[in-house]
């Protein structure tokens, strides 16, 4: 029994016609050329699913260098995975053709850390909101394509007269973010990727661009992975989480249940680094300070060199995702005799009775 659990799964199911996006056994290995001799396991085995019904908010959290940003490129396809593949409505994004690649690229948007990064500073905010509505076929003429954009502002609380006609560096970097939302409003695609769509903002326009991001969801039914550093914002709005350490996932489920009974000692730290008094006080807001050391160990459980509980079985094989309820697994030998098998993949959590 001990040997049969031990194992890591095999594969991620078979793909499943239910599913918008799926990430089956997909690990990012960085490096190992000549000028970057170390390698860097970025994302290691990482196994998900996005359904087409009711996709709901799905947060990724974890501390600065745990893989989130690297996990965001390959579900954009800006980057190739090392192992295993990504598909996109069942094909795999790797050998999509032209028509395709173009469907793919409308249909999961990016929304990224720094929107100053992704504008040419040459062009007017006109050019980042027009060029998707040309490039995408979305209007039958100027008119129309003006007011679609005018239209996508005015839902993301900006004027267009005070956007319209600028430089991005005219705007401030809660404008250009809400920029960001408008761009994606107005491609209406299926997923966004959120990454750390917050950490640059104060806590008045925090609130706007995650208003935003909620409405995007509820009301246009998109997908939204939600990446971030803060458990605070994360319990906020999303439906379910994605705990990262050094790759891997450690520990997934509904939000509520992770957050309010963590089941992951890496979960409970971040926790339990949460200011007490005050619950709308940031979360983990020690999270990206304590940037992952050296220290981690490249078998077994990455987090087993600062575990409390570290077991011998900890240093010589990473633990499977054991599942903890209908609605929450963990990913680590404490919970092995409790648990109620494991799950080859973070969404089949929430496939009951598995
Ligand atoms: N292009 C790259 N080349 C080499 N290493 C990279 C590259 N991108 C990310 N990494 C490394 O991969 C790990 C994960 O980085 P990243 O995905 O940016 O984490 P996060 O977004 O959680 O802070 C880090 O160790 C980082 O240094
Ligand atoms: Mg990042």
């Amino acid at each position: 029994m001990a040997t049969e659990t031990l194992e890591r799964p095999a594969s991620a199911p078979a793909t499943d016609g239910d599913s918008v996006l799926q990430l089956k056994n997909v690990t990012k290995v960085f490096g190992g050329g000549i000028v970057r001799r170390k390698l860097t396991i970025a994302v290691d085995n990482v196994s998900m699913s996005i359904p087409r019904e009711n996709p709901g908010i799905t947060a990724i959290a974890g501390e600065s260098g745990s893989g989130k940003t690297t996990l965001a490129r390959l579900m954009l396809g800006i980057i190739p995975a090392t192992e295993g593949s990504i598909l996109f409505s069942g094909r795999d994004i790797s050998t999509l053709g032209r028509r395709e690649k173009l469907e793919f690229r409308r249909e999961v948007q990016p929304i990224m850390q720094d929107p100053f990064e992704v504008y040419n500073p040459f062009y007017k905010v006109d050019h980042v909101l027009m060029a998707p509505v040309n490039n995408f076929g979305l209007a039958r003429n100027r008119r129309e394509a003006r007011d679609l954009v005018v239209e996508s502002l005015e839902t993301v609380g900006l004027r267009h007269q005070e956007t319209l006609g600028r430089f991005p560096h005219q705007l401030s970097g809660g404008q250009r973010q809400r920029i960001m939302v408008a761009r994606a409003l107005l491609l209406k695609p299926r997923i966004i990727v959120a990454d750390e769509p917050v950490s640059m903002v104060d806590a008045s326009l925090r609130a706007t661009i995650l208003g935003s991001i909620d409405l995007l969801n509820k009301e246009l039914g998109i997908a939204v992975i939600y990446i971030t550093h803060d458990l605070t914002t994360a319990f906020q709005i999303s439906d379910n989480i994605m705990v990262m350490y050094r790759g891997s996932v450690v520990e997934t489920g509904r939000v509520e249940d992770v957050i309010q009974k963590p089941q992951h000692p890496y979960t409970q730290l971040l926790v339990e680094s949460i200011p007490r008094p005050d619950p709308k006080e940031r979360w983990g807001r020690d999270m990206a300070s304590q940037e992952t050391g050296s220290d981690a160990s490249d078998v077994g459980c990455r987090f087993a060199p600062r575990c409390p509980y570290v077991m011998s079985d900890c240093t010589v094989d990473m633990p499977p995702l054991y599942r903890m309820g209908d609605t929450q697994a963990a990913q680590c030998y404490l919970h092995r005799d409790e648990s109620l098998g494991t799950v080859a993949s973070v969404s089949d959590v929430f496939k009951s009775g598995g």
